[in-house]
């Protein structure tokens, strides 16, 4: 299939931080098996991430540190173009623009603000408010069919998908309306001590949180003190939070469906499935973590890959930019 005639896939993943087993799951294990049939472009929202105020030379670090992960991941740059957001300055230029077609009653609808605005309260900042119209911005930018991310980012993309309809509506056909693609186990990985609030980097329980980079013995540890319940029986149910939730990390890195899951641990204890869970999680992740360890050592490498990706994200957007800015009225 040419290039032109392939579906096109955009996504992002803020570089605030390390990067969690929820991020993969969720979002970048789906990015790299659609490099192989679509045409795709990633990117380090990198603009997102002082939504939060930031140390700078931590965030040096961590852009750098989350570009060197996402390639071990398998992100390639000879097949997808994964660049960093505030190198291509139209992400900027038409947020500015979408902000104006978005509805101040949109924002204050989206949970993500609602729930930032409680653990930030000292900086309730514009741009943590605006935010959407920029992820918006940054989707709407590559004429995008489809957007893969966990289900914690499907109100963003459901007004993406409305920001873009208006604006089709107002000005004609514009901007592909984007489909979410979530996947089937892992769209929603929740923390490992508290297994009804999502896994996250913040999370104040380290054992809550697996990160991409962290040992095999870390991460068996956590899964082994992963909270469960007092059943003792490996199934699926209402209630079961922690052991739904292994469950679907289980089967989200082998494959295994509920009903395998259950036939391979009946008669067994949690202490068995939990271990289990942990072994597979980190053999998963072991050749990702050896593979960034060689890849953050090169850091010509990495500048060279992130400086070609910019300019080539740079030329697929600038038509769609300069469309967008006739179609307002502004002068050329
Ligand atoms: P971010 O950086 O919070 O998360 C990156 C991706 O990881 C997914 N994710 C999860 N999936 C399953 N379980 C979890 N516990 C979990 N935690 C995070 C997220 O759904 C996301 O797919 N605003 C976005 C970044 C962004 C973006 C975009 C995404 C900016 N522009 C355009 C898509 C398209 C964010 O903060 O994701």
């Amino acid at each position: 299939m040419e290039q032109s005639q392939k579906k096109v896939v955009f996504s992002a993943i803020q570089p605030s931080g390390t990067i969690t087993l929820g991020n993969y799951l969720g979002a970048i294990k789906n990015w790299q098996v659609m490099q192989e049939e679509f045409d795709c472009v990633y990117a380090l929202a990198d603009l997102h991430t002082i939504t939060v105020r930031q140390e700078p030379a931590q965030m040096r670090k961590n852009i750098i540190d989350a570009y060197a992960s996402i390639l071990a991941c398998g992100i390639d740059p000879e097949k997808s173009v994964f660049f960093i957001q505030s190198h291509v300055p139209a992400h900027a230029q038409l947020a500015w623009v979408l902000s104006c077609y978005t509805q101040f009653g949109e924002l204050s609808r989206m949970t993500q603000f609602k729930d930032k605005s409680v653990k930030h309260a000292e900086n309730i900042n514009a741009g943590l408010f605006t935010y959407p119209s920029l992820m918006a911005a940054d989707i709407l930018l590559y004429q995008a069919d489809l957007v893969p991310v966990g289900q914690d980012q499907q109100q963003h993309l459901e007004l993406t998908r409305n920001i873009a309809t208006r604006f089709n509506g107002l000005y004609s056909d514009t901007f592909t309306v984007p489909e979410g693609y979530y996947p089937k186990a892992g769209a929603r990985v929740m923390s490992l001590q508290n297994p009804e609030n999502k896994m996250s980097k913040s999370d104040t329980n380290i054992n809550g949180c697996v990160h991409l980079l962290d040992s095999t013995d870390v991460i068996i540890k956590k899964f082994k003190r992963a909270v469960t319940d007092s059943e003792a029986i490996v199934r699926r149910a209402e209630g079961k939070d922690g052991i739904n939730n292994l469950m679907n990390i289980y089967s989200a890195v082998t494959g295994l469906s509920d009903e395998q899951i259950e036939n391979e641990f009946a008669g067994k204890g949690y202490g068995d499935f939990k271990l289990a869970v942990g072994e597979a999680v980190a053999e998963n992740l072991r050749p990702i973590r050896e593979k960034y360890e060689a890849l953050i050592k090169d850091k010509a490498y990495l500048e060279e890959s992130y400086k070609a990706a910019a300019v080539a994200a740079s030329l697929r957007c600038r038509k769609t930019l300069q469309k967008v800015m006739k179609k307002v009225g502004f002068v050329f």
